[in-house]
């Protein structure tokens, strides 16, 4: 029997103002002092009532330094970019886009026709020696995304393995796990996770317990203590339902500003030297 991770931490999302005004459920942003290393930010877009008008979206800004996964459960989001790329990340799809030395890109969410725009969006480092790669996209549709059902989970796995079953998402550097997880009421769920990689659920409908029994609900971000496994148990009422990411820490220094994430300031001051050159894109 694995030793199972306890809960070392809860966060809750605050909202914050993005882009060009967007209102979003921030669980973390990036940091120096990177405390759940790989990951730097998690983001949750819930726009969910009409009323709220035009969605101003995110419009042409650059990365350096990252990779940013979206992964929209209603509405979408329209993405165009400085490799020529364009579309629309639907419900369902995911969109792993690893900026490398440097990305200029556009995202603008659209309702769905109930008029919703749900997703998440996480940002995972990259290590050193890929900071300068070439910016690269996986971009996987809904129905390529496998659904592995078991005792009560359906668990949707974008990147990792459960049951023999691996996600799409590939030869990304922090080796991740990232599922989309929903337990029907009173339904269990353990996952091993190697001790040595952060771990963390952003539960989003629901509740129930993780960890040593502690109770959970939406929404929150849990983080996971030492351990071999991440359980879960879903309250008999409601089930549960959350992302589970996890991955190996690269244990580098961080230095964010705004969409670039580096490890040193000299790196940032050339990021921005490139911007104004007109070299940051090549
Ligand atoms: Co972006």
């Amino acid at each position: 029997m694995s030793k199972i991770r306890p809960i070392a931490q809860i966060i809750h999302p605050q909202t914050v103002i993005e882009g060009a005004g967007v209102r979003l459920r921030r669980s973390f942003g990036p940091s120096r002092q990177n405390p759940l290393d790989p990951f730097l930010l998690f983001d949750h877009f819930a726009f969910n009532d009409p009323l709220e008008g035009e969605n101003p979206g995110f419009p042409m800004h650059p990365h350096r330094g990252i990779e940013t996964v979206t992964y929209m459960l209603e509405g979408g989001v329209h993405h165009r970019d400085s490799l020529g790329n364009s579309g629309l990340i639907g419900a369902g799809d995911v969109q792993w886009m690893t900026s490398g030395r440097g990305i200029m890109h556009e995202e603008m969410p659209r309702r769905s026709p109930a008029g919703n725009v749900y997703g998440f969006q996480l940002w995972v480092n990259l290590p050193a020696r890929l900071k300068m790669s070439p910016p690269r996209y996986q971009e996987v549709r809904a129905e390529a995304i496998p659904l592995v059902h078991s005792d009560g989970a359906d668990i949707r796995v974008v990147a990792g393995e459960v049951n023999g079953v691996r996600g799409p998402v590939s030869e990304i550097a922090a080796d991740p796990v990232y599922l989309d997880v929903r337990l029907e009421p009173g339904a269990v769920f353990t996952y091993p996770i190697p001790a040595e990689h952060t771990a963390i659920a952003y539960i989003f409908e629901g509740g129930g317990k993780m960890g040593a029994g502690e109770p959970v609900d939406a929404v929150s971000l849990v983080v996971f203590g030492a351990g071999e496994a991440v359980h879960a148990q879903a309250d008999v009422d409601t089930g549960l339902r959350f992302m589970l990411m996890a991955g190996a820490p690269f244990k580098e220094p961080a230095v964010p500003y705004g969409p670039f994430v580096m490890n040193t300031v000299e790196e940032i001051h050339q990021a921005l030297a490139d911007l104004r050159n007109g070299t940051f894109v090549s």
